[in-house]
C-alpha cells in the first residue's frame, strides 16, 4: 500500500534525480509556465497527462474530473479553458476520453449514486441523444462507441464557449482535438473530431 511517507520519499528522489540529470530544470520551470496544450481528461488514476503524452512539468496545462464532462455552467473548468486560452495562449486544447470509463458506465445504467448523479445526467443527455444507433450495438461496443461519443460532445462543448470562439476570432490558431486512451494498451487514438474555425460548430453555437 502506498501511504504518504512514500510518496515523500519518492518525491525526494525524483527532485534530486531531476536536478543532477539537469541542473536547470527548476530554476527555469519557477520562472514560469508557457504550456502549448489544454488537456481536459478524465480523474481516472490510470488515465495521467503526463506520462501517457511523455510530456513533463511545464508542458501542459490539465483539468481533470469524472468523464472528462465540460458543462456551460461549471465555473472551474469554463476557467480553466479561459486561463488556458487567454492568458497563456496554448495552440490546442484536448479532450482525452478513455474506454472503460466507470463515470461513462455509470451514466448509461439506472443505479442511483446520490450526488454524483447529478454530473453524470451530463452524460445521460449525450446518450440518450443517440440511444438508438447505440441499441444496435452488442455490448461491448457500446459501452465503447458511448466513450467517443462523449469524447465527441464535450469538444463539441468547448467550442461552444466564448474564450475559444473569440481567440479564433482574433484570429490566433487554435484547435480542439478528440482523443480516446485505450486501457488496455495504453495507446492514444485520434478521433478526427478537430475544430479549428467556426464553421467546424453548428450555427446555434456561433457567437458575434
Ligand atoms: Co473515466
Amino acid at each position: 500500500m502506498t501511504d504518504i511517507s512514500t510518496i515523500l520519499d519518492q518525491n525526494q528522489r525524483w527532485a534530486a534525480d531531476r536536478a543532477a540529470a539537469e541542473p536547470q530544470f527548476f530554476s527555469e520551470l519557477a520562472k514560469g509556465q508557457s504550456p502549448k496544450i489544454l488537456w481536459i481528461g478524465c480523474a481516472d488514476s490510470r488515465v495521467p497527462a503526463t506520462d501517457v503524452t511523455g510530456l513533463g512539468p511545464g508542458e501542459v496545462f490539465v483539468h481533470r474530473n469524472i468523464a472528462n464532462v465540460v458543462a456551460h455552467t461549471d465555473l472551474n473548468c469554463l476557467s480553466v479553458i479561459q486561463y488556458a486560452v487567454e492568458v497563456l495562449k496554448v495552440d490546442h486544447v484536448v479532450v482525452c476520453g478513455h474506454y472503460g470509463c466507470g463515470g461513462v458506465q455509470a451514466a448509461s445504467g439506472d443505479h442511483a449514486y446520490g450526488l454524483i448523479d447529478n454530473w453524470l445526467r451530463h452524460i445521460k443527455d449525450v446518450i440518450a441523444s443517440h440511444q438508438e444507433s447505440l441499441d444496435a450495438l452488442d455490448d461491448d461496443a457500446r459501452f465503447d462507441r458511448m466513450c467517443e461519443l462523449n469524447v465527441a460532445a464535450q469538444v463539441a462543448n468547448v467550442c461552444a464557449t466564448a474564450s475559444i470562439q473569440s481567440t479564433w476570432r482574433s484570429g490566433r490558431p487554435l484547435s480542439v482535438h478528440g482523443l480516446i486512451y485505450d486501457l488496455k494498451d495504453g495507446r492514444l487514438k485520434d478521433l478526427g473530431l478537430t475544430v479549428s474555425e467556426f464553421e467546424g460548430i453548428p450555427k446555434v453555437f456561433r457567437m458575434a
